[in-house]
């Protein structure tokens, strides 16, 4: 049952390009995106002012990669909102947006009672959800089914993939028929779309060098997760998988607030990882780093094929393939579930059912 892996989560996280190459081909047919599955229309598309996002754990996760690619796309608003907040905060909703709710078991309480409340208000729906006939499912307006399979892993890592490219896929969508980018720009993205399970593939075939560093950072006590944009998404999936499954003490935090009070824990040896795959944001998140290191921490950087001035600058560097820059977040959190993975295995844990953990939170 775990296909020759020793735990599901090994297994599932190398189903991860499938589970993105399957949901991919469910929207893209012929060279565009057809969003008939999901029944919303062109109409509703070009209407929208507003999107929310709301979700909890690593699908709110996804929600915060997800509003980078939106906003930068497709031209329109996104707010993010863990759905145990949302669901209590009164606060004013555009009539015009479309909530988009994620969720892999289409169970969890909080996210479905925020799906309730969007709906009460008269506010458009959608569920971007994993197991077909769950709640969050019945009830949403609009249903994009991630096509994951069935997860065992108490940690996800395929339905958050899956999730991620379900958002690609409308940011590119809603770009085009908002007339926010050109044919040959949807095109471009189609296709680099469309190259991601092949170098998903290629990232996991690097494992040997995450395993060998999990053994020797087994120990650590707290590690520090940086990036901007996208890559300070990256760094909040990184840092739930460290700490979940290998009870690590570890934060993630937008590169540029470290000096805004978290780095008086940075001591000698303490273990800062970065993410640098946004092109723009490379030297600012690289000096941020820095001066983590000039107080003593060791360093690990994370970016793509090409950038090899990294090496002069870390400790301990990882390389992924390179895609538009909107989604090679699907790249970069692989090495860091790789790593969570290995040091929870190093640590002899209980890797697919860590302690305190259900695999749906249907309790508030
Ligand atoms: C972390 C994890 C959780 C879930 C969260 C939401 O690895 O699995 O954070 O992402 O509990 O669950 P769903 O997606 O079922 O709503």
């Amino acid at each position: 049952e775990k296909g020759g892996f020793e735990h599901f989560m090994m297994k599932e996280i190398h189903e991860q390009p499938k589970a993105v190459q399957d949901t991919l081909n469910s929207v893209i047919k012929n060279g565009a995106i057809d969003l008939s599955s999901v029944e919303i229309t062109e109409d509703e598309i070009k209407n929208f002012e507003q999107i929310y996002i709301v979700a909890c754990g690593s699908a709110w996760h996804v929600g915060m990669a997800a509003q980078y690619v939106l906003e930068d796309i497709a031209d329109i608003p996104v707010r993010v909102e863990l759905a145990s907040e949302f669901r209590y905060r009164k606060m004013p909703l555009n009539q015009k947006a479309l909530v988009i709710v994620v969720s892999q078991s289409g169970e969890t309480a909080d996210t479905l009672a925020a799906l309730r409340l969007a709906k009460e208000k008269g506010i458009t729906t959608m569920a971007i959800v994993n197991v077909v006939g769950s709640s969050i499912a019945r009830e949403a307006d609009k249903v994009f089914y991630t096509l994951a399979g069935p997860e065992i892993s108490v940690a996800t890592t395929k339905a958050y993939s899956a999730q991620l490219a379900a958002m690609y896929c409308l940011a590119v969508q809603f770009a085009k028929v908002r007339e926010k980018i050109t044919e040959e720009q949807y095109s471009y993205y189609l296709y680099e779309l469309l190259t991601l399970p092949e170098k998903m593939q290629k990232t996991l075939e690097d494992k040997e060098r995450i395993q060998w560093f999990a053994a020797k950072y087994a120990n650590a006590q707290d590690v520090f997760f940086v990036g901007r944009g996208i890559d300070y998404a990256v760094c909040l999936e990184g840092s739930l998988k460290l700490k979940e499954i290998s009870y690590i003490h570890s934060e993630a935090y937008a590169a540029g607030e470290l000096k805004h009070g978290t780095i008086s824990l940075i001591e000698q040896g303490t273990l800062v990882i970065g993410v640098l795959t946004q092109s723009e944001l490379y030297e600012k998140t690289i000096s941020n780093m820095l001066e983590c290191k000039s107080r003593g921490a060791y360093l690990m950087g994370l970016t793509t094929y090409g950038k090899y001035e990294i090496e002069d600058q870390v400790n301990f560097t990882v390389y992924v393939p390179k895609v538009d820059e909107h989604f090679v977040g699907s790249l970069a959190v692989i090495p860091l579930q790789l790593l969570g993975y290995y040091v929870s295995v190093a640590k002899g844990l209980d890797v697919d059912k860590p302690r305190n953990l259900a695999k749906s939170v249907t309790v508030e």
